[in-house]
């Protein structure tokens, strides 16, 4: 290993000054690793260095020097400068294991640099392998247990969050038996990786409400018409389209139906591409007129969804399989990507509420762990404090009570925060890079211990690097990672 210079005075356990050597100031970098030897006590510490300064003692902003009149004079003095830096310590060294620092490296060590994995042995057990450190190449992989104590990946557009869940998720699909659902918000973020694995948001069936809801926002038309009478009438629509017996029921008050049936019932209807929007407006206002609007309502109503929802009904067809089915391929299959690129913002919180409202069903069907993992890329839409209802509530519940039944949570977001206290509390390992503003970096603070790295270094790093902090990190302590690389995926031929 090269040697850099020597620990100096005041070194305390935590954090020590370090002079480097004349011939070694090129190789000094903000973040590289670094070991320390104590040759007096026989320890070994590992850290990383931070705070590099250059120091000239002739040239102070606080002493008048003679180079304001004589400018040539600058250059006579140029092996003047020196250089420190600070080594925070990370722990000691035993037995090629990090321990916590116990007692401060005794100054006249000597500080050496790790340029190779090769330099030192380090045992930092096996996991996932997401990257490498920066400037050592080591490898620091995330401990699996990590998963159900769940993960956030924050920074500004294009640092690489989404290529580093995917990589994330290569090594789960590879080190682990948990199953992935991934919901793509996008669609052109996991998609294009997992093309025999993915499932169209607009093929999913969605409840009676989730229609109505829909609907609604199609039409523009708040007015609470839409809310009043167009679930009762989609029920109608549903049932009498596909079973004559059911309606009959229907229309003399004497059916009830479960949630599973209508599901059942709705799917009938899609598969057989009877979702048609005359009829639908038929029905709607029928309804209606029989619940006593007035007859400018249903009219307004009827002229409406002509005029601006046929395309939203006839999408309706596309409806072909259940949230229940797909969880069960998802587990089955290891891997499924929801694409909700086909959806409006609205429908795809109701989708991903409905995923891990069923893995909480499975969940209490079994009372046995459902090793899965979810993820939710530009998670500020799904899990935001205002505007994310419904999936806001399901993704609270999963990252307060998930690790008990190894369901855990994958948020990537430009914006910390937008998330809800009880999702920034509950997420215990983060990755994070350039943020979008010093705001941001404040609200990091107050749930990671960033040990002492400061918003200027996030500011300077580049497209797929990350500091790694948390839970996961078996150093216990923010490292700087360059994500492993991910190549674009292959295109199909056919594209
Ligand atoms: N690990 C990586 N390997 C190879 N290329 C990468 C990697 N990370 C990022 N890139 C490059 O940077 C681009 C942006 O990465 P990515 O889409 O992951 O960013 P992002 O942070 O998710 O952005 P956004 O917030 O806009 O979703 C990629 O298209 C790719 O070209
Ligand atoms: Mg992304």
């Amino acid at each position: 290993m090269r040697e850099l210079g020597v620990i100096a005075s005041n070194a305390r356990s935590f954090e020590a000054p370090l002079v480097v050597f004349k011939d070694a100031e090129a190789f000094v970098k903000e973040e590289a690793l670094v070991v320390v030897e104590d040759v007096k006590f026989k320890r070994r510490y590992l850290g990383v260095l931070r705070l590099v300064t250059k120091l000239d003692p002739l040239l102070t902003t606080s002493q008048r020097s003679a180079i304001i009149e004589k400018p040539e004079i600058a250059s006579e003095g140029l092996d003047i400068p020196y250089e420190i830096s600070y080594v925070r310590i990370i722990g000691e060294i035993s037995s090629g294991e990090v321990k916590p620092p116990t007692t401060p490296p005794t100054p006249r060590s000597k500080v050496y640099i790790v340029e190779s994995p090769s330099d030192i042995k380090l045992d930092l057990g096996g996991g996932l392998v997401i990257g490498i450190h920066k400037y050592s190449g080591i490898e620091i992989p995330m401990k699996p247990d990590a998963l159900r104590y769940h993960i956030a990946v924050v920074g500004t557009t294009g640092t690489g969050k989404s290529r580093l869940v995917k990589a994330l998720v290569d090594e789960v699909l590879e080190k682990t038996n948990w199953s992935v659902v991934i919901f793509d918000h996008t669609g052109m973020d996991y998609t294009p990786f997992w093309t025999s694995s993915v499932v169209r948001a607009d093929e999913i069936v969605l409840d009676v409400d989730t229609i109505a809801e829909g609907l609604r926002n199609t039409l523009g038309y708040a007015e609470r018409a839409v809310e009043e009478y167009v679930p009762l009438a989609l029920v109608k629509y549903i049932v009498c389209k596909t079973n004559q017996q059911l309606c009959s029921q229907l229309e003399r008050s004497q059916l009830a139906l479960t949630r599973k049936q209508l599901e059942h019932l709705t799917l009938d209807l899609s598969s057989k591409k009877m979702w048609n929007t005359s009829e639908l407006i038929k029905v709607i206002a029928e309804t209606a007129t029989k619940l006593g609007a007035r007859g400018t309502t249903s009219q307004k109503l009827s002229l409406y969804i002509s005029l601006f929802a046929e395309q939203y009904v006839k999408r309706l067809n596309n409806m072909s399989k259940t949230v229940d089915e797909l969880v069960e391929r998802a587990r089955r299959e290891r891997v499924l990507v929801v694409d909700l690129s086909y959806i409006e913002t609205e429908t795809r919180r109701v989708i991903a509420k409905r995923f891990l409202e069923r893995l909480w069903e499975i969940i209490a069907e079994r009372l046995e762990p459902v090793n899965t993992l979810v993820v939710i890329d530009e998670a500020h839409n799904y899990a935001c404090q205002q505007g994310c209802w419904p999936s806001n509530t399901l993704i609270e519940k999963t990252l307060r009570e998930g690790r008990k039944w190894n369901l855990g949570v994958v948020l990537a977001s430009q914006r910390v925060l937008d998330f809800t206290p009880d999702v920034r509390n509950n997420v215990n390992t983060v990755f994070f890079s350039r943020l979008q503003t010093p705001y941001d970096f404040d609200q990091l603070r107050n749930f990671v211990d960033l040990a002492g790295v400061r918003p200027e270094s996030l500011s300077l790093l580049e497209t797929r690097e990350f500091f790694f902090a948390g839970l996961g990190n078996p150093l216990k302590y923010p490292m700087l990672i360059k994500v492993r690389e991910v190549a674009e995926p292959t295109r199909r031929a056919c594209q």
